[in-house]
């Protein structure tokens, strides 16, 4: 996680590597899994064997393959245009003011309130108006997931002050912008009154078990109940209803701890000295020392309705705290919501929500607490190929006052702990899920854990089954009965990554056509193509087990035959992050994250083109984080 100045430990330290025992029993009642069938698709590691019983509609990649690169350039097939959108420092079209990029990043932190932020990621196109299939115009709302200050600021880290504090904190977030089509040709609409930024000092509501609740509360907010910005905002999600879904990611690296780290901040990584971003020097609440509970306001899922630029976003306890990845949602038979989120650190795991109530189809702001009121379960992948989803409810199992766990509230602030204590399966980095859109089967990105089987760590098993994995795996899964809500499921691993001429034959992965290694962002369009990105970390691109395979990339890939097709690769340190079409499937959005990612740490702000000019090229002052609109130059469907 370079991406996130980490510094890459696990912070599982918990035994839990056999059973849970809860589960056991649970599975055993049922009488599930046995036999040769279950067998066979754990055997079936190397791919092939698809899980599937219903075969999804036609969903075959149809584009010209293009080669792995070095360029320092966005690349798409034959046929295709990639035009930039929405770079970091446009203007988000607020009406109160669309002040221009400065080249040599000398916008103030009120004028980065007003422009777009670092580092997109999670993107989600909303078509307007609300409940049409508006192909030609809409809302893109967005992630800035972190930022690199060598960059945001002329002087970089010199002259550290409060006003650069805020820059940084006005550079996180969201991005709600309004995009229109005219003639093929997509632009951002300014001014626009659903334009907003969310940064990390909006003022959020705290929802869900855990607001009000005694861990929750600060100086500044005795009641626990609101709280100031997300950060670290890297997957997403969205519902039925048409909110957003923002996931609070790497957010302990923003805190240090000038006294005694508690249990809990060791769990999430907060360390004394913080990972680099210093906002602790000029805001206080940085300080996990003086304000031991200001951490546990932060590791959420955010809600909030890109629709109404006025609402306020809210943090949904009810979904657990921990690294979330993102937040991918899914109706269960009987209309209750499911939600599929990643904790996405070394050995941690694979969480599902079920809300309690169905969601109302009808008056969509009926939904307003669905997310609200629910179970939280994590994941355990067992080696014959079944599975089941442990409930993290207090008073049940292990979690209960005599082992520490005072009521749900506190269950859900401490997710990390209730999980060690239920025995769930420490995967290799948990990132992008997704749903497919016919068979409702899951897939997972396991993005890499080069920590797997070595020195006092969680060794391999059937779900993770390489040591030192480099290059990460992608399994998935069918819930019992076909539900969303299903407690159990059977389970393989659709792919296997790795460099095919590698050396040495574990890491040679079993990918069927073009090959990558650290699958991150993963989305199925509506026919069903599984579209992969990478995040292959600057340090390590096209080095050592990565030299054969370029920059970071994004692959479709045809599930039933598992061949995968390279479709983009990014410029020079870039992550490719965030996909989305228009309904039509004539746009397809992409995000392209850091191009000119130092290898090591933040850019020289003396040297800020040293790794990449992308995208403004040797006219502009730096990289910048973009969205990017990718067209078929005959206007037909993306992909196919
Ligand atoms: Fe921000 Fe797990 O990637
Ligand atoms: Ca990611
Ligand atoms: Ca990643």
């Amino acid at each position: 996680m370079s991406h996130s100045y980490s510094d890459g430990r696990s912070l599982n330290e918990s035994s839990n590597t056999s059973f849970g025992e809860i589960l056991e029993a649970r599975l055993s009642r049922r009488g599930l899994l046995k036999g040769a069938a279950a067998l066979a698709t754990a055997s079936a590691l190397p791919l092939s064997g698809c899980a599937s019983t219903a075969a999804p509609r036609e969903a075959k990649p149809g584009f010209r393959v293009i080669s792995t690169s070095t360029a320092d350039a966005v690349r798409v097939p034959e046929g295709y245009a990639a035009n930039v959108l929405y770079a970091w420092g446009d203007p988000v079209g607020h009406p109160s003011g669309s002040p221009a990029f400065r080249a040599d990043a000398g916008n103030s932190a009120d004028e980065q309130a007003l422009q777009a932020g670092m580092h997109h990621d999670g993107i989600h196109y909303f078509p307007l108006p609300y409940g049409s299939q508006n192909s030609g115009g809409g809302l893109l709302v967005m992630n800035h997931e972190y930022t690199d200050d060598g960059l945001l600021h002329t002087d970089g880290f010199a002259n550290w002050s409060a006003e650069k504090v805020r820059k940084a904190q006005n550079a996180h977030g969201c991005s709600v912008i309004e995009v229109r089509e005219r003639g093929g040709r997509w632009n951002v609409v300014r001014p626009s009154p659903f334009a907003r930024r969310i940064t990390a000092s909006t003022p959020m509501r705290i929802g869900g078990p855990a607001a009000g609740h005694a861990l929750m509360k600060t100086a500044a907010d005795p009641a626990g109940m609101t709280v100031l910005g997300t950060f670290n905002n890297c997957a997403h999600g969205y519902t039925p209803w048409g909110s957003y879904l923002t996931c609070e990611e790497n957010w302990d690296t923003y805190f240090a701890n000038s006294g005694t780290l508690t249990a809990d901040h060791r769990r999430n990584g907060i360390t004394a000295k913080g990972r680099g971003y210093r906002w602790e020097e000029f805001d206080g609440r940085f300080d996990a020392g003086k304000h031991p509970n200001e951490p546990n306001r932060h590791g959420w899922v955010v809600e909030f309705d890109p629709y109404d630029p006025q609402s306020q976003p809210v943090k949904r306890t009810a979904l657990g705290r921990f690294s979330h990845e993102g937040a991918w949602t899914a109706t269960a038979n009987d209309g209750r919501l499911v939600v599929y989120m990643g904790d996405d650190r070394r050995f941690e795991y694979i969480y599902k929500f079920v809300s309690r109530d169905a969601w109302n189809r009808s008056d969509r702001k009926a939904n307003a607490g669905i997310l609200d009121h629910g179970t939280l379960y994590v994941a355990k992948f067992n080696d014959d190929g079944s599975g089941g989803w442990i409930p993290l409810v207090h008073g049940q199992g292990r979690l209960t006052a005599a082992n520490g766990f005072a009521d749900q509230g506190d269950v859900l602030i401490r997710t990390r702990a209730a999980a060690d204590a239920a025995g769930a399966t420490k995967m290799d980095r948990p990132e992008w899920i997704a749903v497919h859109p016919q068979t409702m089967e899951v897939y997972c990105t396991l993005t890499n854990n080069s920590q797997r089987g070595g020195k006092d760590k969680a060794g391999t098993d059937r779900a993770n089954p390489r040591a030192n994995n480099v290059f990460g795996q992608i399994i998935r899964w069918r819930e019992a009965g076909n539900d969303p809500a299903g407690l159990s499921f059977e389970w393989d691993l659709f792919a296997v990554a790795g460099d095919p001429q590698h050396p040495e034959e574990a890491r040679r992965g079993n990918i069927k056509g073009d090959a990558y290694g650290s699958p991150d962002g993963l989305w199925f369009d509506d026919s069903g193509l599984l579209w992969i990105q990478t995040d292959v970390s600057a340090g390590t691109i096209n080095k050592n087990h990565y030299a054969r395979l370029g920059h970071n990339q994004m692959l479709a890939a045809d599930i039933r035959s598992g061949e995968t097709r390279r479709f983009l690769t990014g410029p020079a340190g870039c992550e490719v992050t965030g996909v989305v079409m228009t309904p039509d499937a004539r746009t397809m959005f992409v995000n392209i994250q850091h191009p000119g990612e130092a290898p090591k740490g933040r850019n020289d702000p003396q040297n800020p083109k040293a790794h990449s000019s992308w995208p403004d090229g040797a006219a502009g002052g730096r990289p910048r984080s973009a969205t990017v609109v990718i067209r078929r130059n005959d206007g037909g469907i993306i992909g196919s």
